[in-house]
């Protein structure tokens, strides 16, 4: 570890909520919850571990809705069991002075019928699957069909009614999720959508589906409780853009038009080794969607594998530094920051596997000098 930590420990604002530090805790599937999308008291527990005082959690990829796609593990926030389970996960980080947004997702494509609670065909933005064996099938993915505009409707009335749920169980706001080859990515991308009436076709078309997402879900419950999280330069489930600054450029100019308050905006560096063919990027660049959007920022990938970059970039910048595999395998993550402390490594076998074997069981610094 190098240079000063300082910066990361600066407080910091996200939307009406006071942070004591800039590290946070990246939006991490881990497959943990019940049958039903329930989350159990072991993903309490995982939540607990990693939470600090004036720390922001970002919690998993969520169902909006039956038809989402939920991999098997994985939670929802549209039944009351389900937004029960949540109340439980968001008072312990309370108890334990975390701030907690819920990541409201759809798969779009990147999922399977099977996952889909009537068991219909999946859909897209067009009828074209990903070109890939879905870790979670076994299988190779499933040919989507393109979707109507009345089903574009519905999707973006679930996200504000998953929205409204999530307040219900407490979370402090909600993150878009509009990155990593999901549902309004999916939209977003030149590979992925082939379209020719009013969401296909020019940027702003393709940008559509995301811009009334986010309209209705700030109007649900408020532009300072609502973030968005994108990723220009993932090409994770056959994403690719032809005009990327464009494309994500447009994207951020019309945030910031429409809703300059929204608690953040959340992009993946372009240098993240995770789903991305092309490794360590040093050609492309956020610092033109920094630059448009002016307002709070977390900059995410490439932190586990160079944690001392989360000093550099935060110092650079004044960016919230959202931190993914390295959080997982060290729940005290921002002492070992701040201390200048070696990291534990992360084990991939247990990224999505049920119990507790990877997922709680990581120690502590100071259990493992102990040990
Ligand atoms: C096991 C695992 C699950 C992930 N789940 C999500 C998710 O639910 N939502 C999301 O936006 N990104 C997800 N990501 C991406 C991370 O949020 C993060 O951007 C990525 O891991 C890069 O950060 P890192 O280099 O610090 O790991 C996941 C990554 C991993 C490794």
């Amino acid at each position: 570890m190098s240079g000063s930590t300082a910066a990361l420990f600066q407080p910091a604002k996200v939307g009406p909520y006071e942070l004591k530090h800039r590290v946070v805790l990246a939006p991490l599937t881990r497959l943990r919850c019940d049958s039903e999308g329930v989350p159990t008291e072991l993903v309490s527990e995982y939540y607990k571990q990693r939470t600090t005082e004036g720390g922001l959690i970002l919690t998993e990829a969520t169902g909006v809705s039956g038809g989402a796609g939920i991999y098997p593990g994985g939670p929802g926030v549209f039944t009351d069991k389900q937004i029960e389970g949540w109340k439980k996960v968001v008072q312990t980080i309370h108890d334990n002075g975390g701030i907690v947004f819920s990541q409201l997702w759809h798969a779009g494509r990147a999922t399977s019928k099977d996952f889909k609670e009537d068991k219909s065909q999946i859909f897209s933005a067009s009828a074209v699957a990903i070109k890939d064996t879905c870790v979670f099938t076994g299988k190779l993915y499933e040919e989507p069909r393109a979707m109507t505009v009345e089903e574009i409707q519905q999707v973006v009335q679930e996200f504000a009614q998953a929205a409204k749920n999530a307040i219900a169980a407490g979370f402090d706001g909600v993150e878009i999720h509009g990155a990593n080859g999901y549902l309004l990515d999916q939209f977003i991308n030149t590979s992925s959508n082939f379209r020719t009436d009013e969401y296909g076709g020019s940027i702003e078309n393709r940008a559509r589906f995301l811009l009334e997402t986010t309209a209705a879900t700030v109007e649900a419950i408020g532009v300072e409780r609502v973030a968005v999280r994108l990723s220009p330069w993932s090409e994770f489930q056959d994403m690719e853009d032809e005009t990327p600054y464009e494309t994500w450029g447009y994207i951020v100019s019309e945030l910031k038009k429409r809703h300059p308050k929204l608690a953040y905006i959340h992009f993946i560096e372009p240098r993240d080794d995770y789903g991305r063919k092309t490794q360590n990027d040093t050609v492309n660049t956020l610092d033109p969607f920094r630059e448009k959007w002016g307002g709070q920022f977390i900059s995410a990938g490439g932190y586990t594998t160079k944690p001392e970059l989360a000093a550099e970039i935060c110092e650079q910048t004044g960016n919230l530094i959202a931190i993914g595999r390295a959080f997982i395998a060290n729940p005290d993550i921002v002492y070992r920051l701040k201390n200048g402390i070696p990291m534990n490594k992360y084990d991939r076998n247990t990224f999505y596997c049920p119990g507790a074997a990877g997922y709680t069981d990581y120690k502590k610094y100071d259990e493992d000098v102990k040990a």
